[in-house]
């Protein structure tokens, strides 16, 4: 993909916004941008349609948008607030249903806005029990579900196997989550980059370095050229690492500054590692590498999202409409390693071959290692900071995708009548500690 440099307020680092530029900085108009998003990742490309469709203008900093560094590129897609549920974590329960609502609109408005399919789905996850201790397991968490008056129903082997005659006969029982839905995360990656072309976003091939500030207030970012750290810093936003962060068209921005009414930090799991960012700013996000594989058959061997535990164990397979089969995923804590290993493929294949035998039949399409941005208390960072000007999105940690609409309703104070769900998302509840 061949990239130009952006005819956006890009200027010179130490020239004020009305003189010309400097000769390594393209010549460009001086007006502020409205909405500035650093990080091309999933969250922020949304983050920036959404401004765009508002008719704010808008433009995206990252080295590489949508790159394979990015977690979606990894990401199953899973939108499953229910079976997903867990003991202690209603916050984010009502956090995930409230994004679920919006999905139907945020996909139809995509696709309309794009052209793009997403393979969106709404017919619901089958989450099964393999062994006795399992099944035990999933009828604790039938009652905890019951408790919360989540919709959800109680199935014996038998009545799974109905459902999906591809499971083998060894699952004991299952809950049918009816409600939840899934999508392609690739496809809405594309068809966000196809979506902001068409409503003339910006992207900006560099990498942030620094704030520009007012006082206090946030009036812009200064731009650093997109290649690697050369200090062995973990690279910014959606840049692979160690990978050349695509085919330029010019020299990078270099020193250049992009003024900004609003800036939003939307760097995924490079987030807490914006060392470019005052202190009291950084947010506490830390990579957690997921490792996934995606199979490929001629049809599609489920109808439902199946997640199913193995003695414990957990693992996903989410179909889709062309016949590929994702299996995730491992949770791993070794900062920005993504290496692909033998074990943790092996514990993804293990699992999955006891649930649905015939999955040892498909082809491998793709393994790949991604990393989600983990927060301390598994909550997002969506909102303003203590900084003026400055707004974050990221620290999505296992549910980027499925919080995407949310996160955008929230960012673009579309959301209604959101204050408790805002305030659960608040970078504040971090910043203020400090
Ligand atoms: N949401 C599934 C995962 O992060 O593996």
């Amino acid at each position: 993909m061949i990239m130009s440099y952006p005819a956006v307020p890009v200027l010179s680092a130490d020239v004020p916004a009305v003189s010309a530029p400097s000769s390594d900085v393209p010549a460009v108009p001086a007006a502020p941008c409205d909405v500035l998003v650093i990080g091309g990742g999933l969250v922020g490309l949304a983050a920036a349609w959404r401004a765009a469709r508002r008719g704010l203008r808008t433009a995206v900093v990252d080295p590489a948008p949508a790159s394979t560094a990015a977690a979606s590129h990894a990401a199953a897609g899973m939108l499953a607030p229910v079976s997903e549920v867990t003991y202690t974590e209603e916050p984010l329960l009502r956090l995930g249903l409230a994004s679920l609502e919006r999905w139907p609109a945020f996909a139809a408005e995509l696709s309309a806005d794009s052209g793009h399919d997403l393979d969106y789905r709404t017919d619901g996850t089958l989450e099964v029990a393999f062994g006795s201790d399992d099944l035990a397991a999933l009828d604790e968490l039938a009652g905890f579900m019951g408790r919360l008056g989540l919709p959800v129903e109680r199935l014996t082997g038998r009545e799974c196997r109905r459902l999906e005659p591809m499971l083998a006969p060894a699952v004991r029982g299952g809950l049918l989550a009816p409600g939840d839905a899934w999508v392609d995360p690739r496809r809405v990656t594309r068809a966000l980059l196809a979506a902001l072309e068409r409503r003339g976003v910006t992207m900006v091939p560099a990498r942030a370095a620094g704030l520009e500030r007012s006082g206090e207030t946030v009036v812009g970012v200064r731009l650093a050229p997109a290649g690697g750290s050369p200090d062995g810093r973990p690279p910014s936003p959606g840049e692979p690492p160690g990978e050349p962060s695509g085919e330029l068209s010019g020299e990078p921005p270099h020193g250049g500054v992009i003024l900004a009414e609003r800036v939003i930090l939307a760097a995924g799991a490079w987030s807490g590692a914006a060392r470019w960012l005052p202190p009291e700013v950084v947010p506490p996000v830390r990579p957690v590498k997921g490792q996934i594989m995606r199979l490929r058959s001629p049809e599609p061997i489920l109808r439902h999202c199946v997640r199913g535990s193995v003695h414990g164990s957990y693992v996903y397979l989410v179909p889709r409409g062309d016949g590929e089969l994702v299996l995730g995923a491992t949770q791993e804590e070794l900062g920005f390693d993504t290496r692909v290993t033998a074990g943790g493929l092996w514990e993804l294949l293990r699992d999955a071959r006891e649930l649905v035998p015939g999955v040892t039949e498909l082809e491998l399409a793709d393994v790949v290692a991604g990393l989600r941005p983990g927060t301390p208390d598994n909550l997002p960072l969506i909102g303003p900071t203590v900084l003026p000007g400055l707004s974050l999105a990221t620290g999505h940690h296992r549910g980027g995708v499925l919080l995407t609409p949310l996160t955008t309703a929230l960012l673009m104070d579309e959301a209604g009548d959101h204050e408790e769900l805002a305030a659960l998302c608040s970078p504040l509840r971090f910043q203020e500690q400090r």
